[in-house]
């Protein structure tokens, strides 16, 4: 049985992936009504992965007998300055949530909640491919220097992101 301290960090980060998948959403929105379909498919998939994130660690804390605590889930900002300033939100988010893992890593180690380790690992993993992801669009976005014809090149780029096999 995983200690109250761990499933009630376990239950903040489903509100964390959740509140993610809901911001990338947000960002998809801006970018389809700035016309570029190819950044908000990309973000709309980017928001469907961070539900499977929450999903993930939602199952986890059931196989575990831990109790599910949903809570509120806060508006998203909705008003972004470029494609480019996008993209930089979506990074430092992505730093914020790896900074949120390592500390549930370090609980669960605290804790010896092993499979918990375990399954954080996993997170760990995969923040360090997500951050490096939008890290490097970032970068593609700062090349453009705002050029329209680069901008639209990058916009197809991103319109050919297939969704995730694993769902997670
Ligand atoms: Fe669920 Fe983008 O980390």
């Amino acid at each position: 049985m995983l200690s109250q301290k761990v499933q009630e960090a376990i239950n903040k980060q489903i509100n964390n992936e959740l509140s993610a998948s809901y911001t990338y959403l947000a960002m998809s929105a801006y970018c389809e009504h700035e016309n570029f379909a190819g950044c908000a498919k990309w973000l709309r998939l980017q928001s469907q992965e961070e539900y499977g994130h929450a999903m993930r660690l939602f199952d986890f804390l059931l196989a575990r007998d831990g109790k599910i605590a949903l809570r509120a889930i806060s508006e998203p900002n909705i008003k972004f300055k470029s494609l480019t300033h996008v993209f930089e939100t979506a990074l430092e988010q992505e730093q914020s949530t790896t900074a949120e893992i390592d500390l549930i890593y370090e609980l669960a180690h605290n804790e010896k909640a092993f499979a918990a380790l375990v399954e954080m690992q996993w997170f760990i993993t995969e923040q360090v491919e997500e951050e490096k992801t939008a890290r490097e669009i970032v970068a593609k976005f700062h090349l453009t220097k705002d050029d329209p014809a680069a901008i639209l090149d990058l916009d197809r780029e991103l319109a050919s992101r297939a969704p995730d096999k694993g769902g997670a």
